[in-house]
């Protein structure tokens, strides 16, 4: 890579962002397209935020990707918010049109594109969504137009789980998503047979805490369980994605999601078509 005078900016504001991997997918990308772009990683820490946008303008940069824990607060300090990212309440990519900074939400079309390659599906289907936090928002609007007939939501703290529905429900309808019917469920509730997907938004299994499952490791999964997909992508192969297998079940890590997120992003910010497989070979490798 050569960086020079001429060499366009884009970034990952993030704290901690040392262990993302968003920056080697999407050098390999500019690299493989020749395009003279980089992409840096940003440390940033919570109430540095709003010095770190009004630096990034003062700096020409022309975009940059948003991860945990600024998806929501970086909203005030943009001009412009996509309607499906003002929905969620979660922004994760910015990108600069005629000098306005437009905050976009590429999760939500990054995990369908996932969801599509795994070659499942969520249409009529009733889905387990494990978890409350930034992510399940991005599931939930995922599974909203993939038109799931119900979705179950189980989360640690059940009364965040009943807040995130109650506000999805107000947000979704201005920017056209209905979301299919929940129903919360606290942690020691089984969901019932005859859910078709399982989805864990949490953290739970993800290094160095990886013999940790999100879903009971006694509890059978529901009958007729077509597919697990775990948001995690460190390590590959979870402690939940294991027992899926060793029931029969499909499971399927994050890297789909991250990929197909970051693909995104990057069209936004360059116009051109992501090189996915690139960006894929870039992920996989250890850096
Ligand atoms: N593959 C991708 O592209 C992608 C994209 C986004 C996120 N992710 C992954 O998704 C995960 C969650 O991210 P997030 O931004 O949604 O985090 P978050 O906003 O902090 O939410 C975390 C959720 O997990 C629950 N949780 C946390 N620790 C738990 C524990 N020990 N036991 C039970 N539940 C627990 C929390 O429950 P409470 O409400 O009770 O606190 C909350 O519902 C992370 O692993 C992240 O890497 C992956």
């Amino acid at each position: 890579m050569r960086i020079r005078g001429t060499t366009r900016l884009v970034g990952l504001l993030g704290w901690p962002v040392a262990h993302s991997r968003s920056p080697q997918m999407h050098n390999a990308a500019f690299a493989a397209l020749g395009l003279d772009w980089v992409y840096v990683p940003l440390p940033v820490a919570p109430p540095d935020l709003e010095a770190a946008i009004r630096g990034l303008r003062a700096m020409g940069f022309l975009g940059a990707n948003v991860t945990v824990p600024h998806k929501t607060a970086v909203i005030p300090y943009l001009d412009e918010i996509s309607p499906l990212a003002r929905a969620i309440g979660a922004v994760n990519t910015l990108r600069v049109v005629e000098g306005r900074w437009v905050g976009e939400n590429t999760d939500v079309e990054g995990f369908r594109q996932a969801l599509a390659e795994t070659g499942l599906s969520a249409r009529g289907q009733a889905v387990v969504v494990l978890g409350a936090g930034g992510a399940a928002r991005s599931v939930l609007a995922a599974l909203a137009m993939e038109e799931a007939r119900e979705i179950f939501l189980i989360n640690r703290s059940y009364e965040r789980a009943v807040r995130l529905i109650a506000e999805l429900s107000e947000t979704f309808p201005p920017a056209g998503l209905r979301l299919p019917p929940v129903h919360v469920l606290r942690p020691e509730e089984p969901p019932p047979e005859g859910v078709a997907l399982l989805i864990n938004t949490t953290p739970v299994g993800m290094a160095p805490e990886i013999e940790a499952s999100p879903w009971p490791p006694e509890r059978p999964f529901p009958w007729g369980l077509q597919g697990v997909i775990d948001l995690i992508y460190e390590p590959p192969q979870t402690r939940l994605m294991a027992l899926a297998e060793e029931a029969g079940i499909p499971a399927f890590n994050g890297l789909g999601m991250l990929l197909h997120q970051g693909a995104r992003a990057f069209t936004l910010w360059t116009g051109q078509e992501a090189p996915l497989e690139v960006m894929r070979a870039a992920l996989l490798e250890d850096v």
